[in-house]
């Protein structure tokens, strides 16, 4: 654990600083990776990447310390990682936030345990909840009608789970969502922690919080057990870096470093590692001036967004509209684009094809556009020109309106992990009522599973899913990519 009476300076980055003090001495080199520093290597890559990178593209050799068992300066920068975040302790990541989450659910639920999590969850989750064989407890999230879109769960739907399934073995909470809301997460630990219950955070969308005041409250300061946070998403790492916060207590840190070690390669990038230092102290140390200028230019855009007729680029006053609504993330800009009758896909491609320009996503009504440190005025004028010409052009058409009723959720006939090792058969989609789902079924949007592994199908989910594929829906999840066949168990 981090010695929290001591105060480390945020300005150092031991993983950085070690490993050019390897490089510098220039050491005769007789261990993988075969490259040795670029020599090795395919010119063109070597010329591109550069070698200065390459020389520390290394294994765990002595004096660069070992992911695996940390002594030296990889323990240090996790420490300083750890004071940052308001953790315990942090463990790097080099296989993104879904290797981060599927080590906070195997090392806090096992074979036949229940696990209160969402039903919008990434599919790290559900890798996670097969290989732990775990029983899930979906809690169904907030639909937001207007927008199409699953915010979080609210608190009032964690009290009543906890209150059915006070033996839970954890809960996990999507913080913030993609769309950048934000559910009153200190209750919600308060809650889970009067059962004794931990709480896991899947915070790929918060590593910017931790950093600026006028941001929503960061999951670890918010009491979580644990937080599975990207900073390659938006802590200006490295993509494929991450952390995983961990407080101690309700979860062990021993179990924690075990399990991420068991789901770690053996060979983690050093590139990846230094960025995660070298992102931590830049955030440490510049974060607040760097997250101003991009609050600054997100409420900019939004402004100007709002301005254009048929564009909708909701802010503060999402909050409280929903239960599950409590704070916001305002550099996050989800754009609905249904008054202009065009899907956020259609806007998403002209966008690409006429203006150069690559939005994070988009769904049927809206575009999500994430503004950060990185972006500029310029960047910021070039996207609202090209919605103002988009909006322009297509204004009076026909107002798309979005259905988003939703079945009730199907039974659990048996655990995922039991579907998923089960012999399987692929029937007719239209005649799968009473059979088991062996696959999910994800209509976009809201993008929230009709059918998980192990759940009983009933018509009232097949009509659901016909009419969202007939009103040409996009579906996600089926092996047959045609959507005629699902798989399930076999008889
Ligand atoms: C909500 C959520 N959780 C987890 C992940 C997984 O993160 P990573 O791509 O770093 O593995 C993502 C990725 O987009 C995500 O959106």
């Amino acid at each position: 654990m981090r010695d929290k009476t001591k105060d480390i300076d945020q300005n150092q980055v031991p993983l950085f600083s070690g490993l050019l003090a390897h490089a510098g001495r220039n050491p005769w080199q007789f261990h993988i990776p075969g490259h040795k520093k670029g020599a090795g290597m395919a010119p063109e890559f070597r010329d591109f990447i550069g070698t200065e990178a390459l020389s520390i593209d290394l294994v765990n050799i002595e004096p660069v310390d070992d992911l695996h068992h940390p002594k030296g300066i990889i323990r240090e920068a996790q420490e300083l990682a750890a004071q940052a975040f308001d953790a315990d302790y942090t463990f790097f990541s080099v296989q993104g936030t879904s290797g981060a989450i599927m080590t906070m659910i195997l090392s806090t639920v096992g074979p036949g345990q229940k696990i209160l999590l969402p039903r919008n969850i990434h599919k790290s989750i559900l890798s996670a909840v097969i290989l732990s064989g775990a029983t899930p407890v979906f809690l169904t999230p907030e639909i937001d009608q207007q927008l199409g879109v699953a915010h979080g769960i609210s608190l009032a739907t964690v009290r009543r789970a906890v209150g059915e399934h006070p033996d839970a073995a954890a809960l996990l909470v999507i913080y913030p969502t993609y769309y950048g809301v934000c559910s009153d997460l200190q209750s919600i630990v308060a809650t889970a922690h009067q059962h004794g219950i931990p709480v896991l955070v899947d915070e790929a969308h918060g590593a910017h919080l931790y950093f600026h005041p006028d941001l929503p409250l960061p999951a670890m300061k918010a009491g979580a057990d644990m937080a599975a946070t990207s900073m390659h998403k938006l802590g200006g790492s490295l993509t494929q870096s991450s952390i995983l916060n961990v407080r101690a207590g309700l979860v062990d840190p021993k179990r924690v470093q075990a399990v991420f070690s068991m789901l770690t390669t053996t060979s983690p990038s050093y590139l990846l590692l230094a960025s995660l230092d070298t992102a931590r102290r830049h955030l440490a140390v510049h974060g607040r001036e760097t997250l101003s200028r991009a609050l600054k230019l997100a409420e900019e855009a939004r402004a100007r967004i709002n301005s254009i007729k048929g564009l909708w680029c909701f802010g503060m006053d999402i909050i409280g509209r929903r239960s599950s609504s409590f704070a916001f993330d305002p550099t996050k800009l989800c754009i609905s684009v249904k008054e202009l009758g065009l899907t956020g896909l259609e806007v998403e491609r002209m966008l690409r094809q006429e203006f150069n320009i690559e939005v994070e996503l988009s769904d049927l009504y809206n575009i999500l556009v994430i503004v950060t440190a990185g972006d500029t005025a310029e960047s910021i004028d070039t996207l609202i020109h090209a919605l103002q010409s988009i909006a322009a052009r297509v204004t009076g058409r026909r107002v798309r309106r979005g259905r988003v009723s939703f079945p009730d959720l199907p039974a659990l006939a048996m655990t995922p992990r039991e579907a998923f090792f089960s012999r399987t058969e692929a029937v007719p989609f239209t005649d799968s009522a009473g059979r088991i789902a062996a696959e999910f079924v994800v209509p976009y949007p809201p993008g929230i599973p009709i059918l998980a592994p192990g759940e009983w199908i009933t018509s009232k989910n097949i009509n659901y899913i016909t009419e969202h594929l007939k009103a040409g829906l996009p579906v996600q999840g089926l092996e047959d990519r045609t959507n005629n066949h699902i798989l399930v168990v076999a008889n």
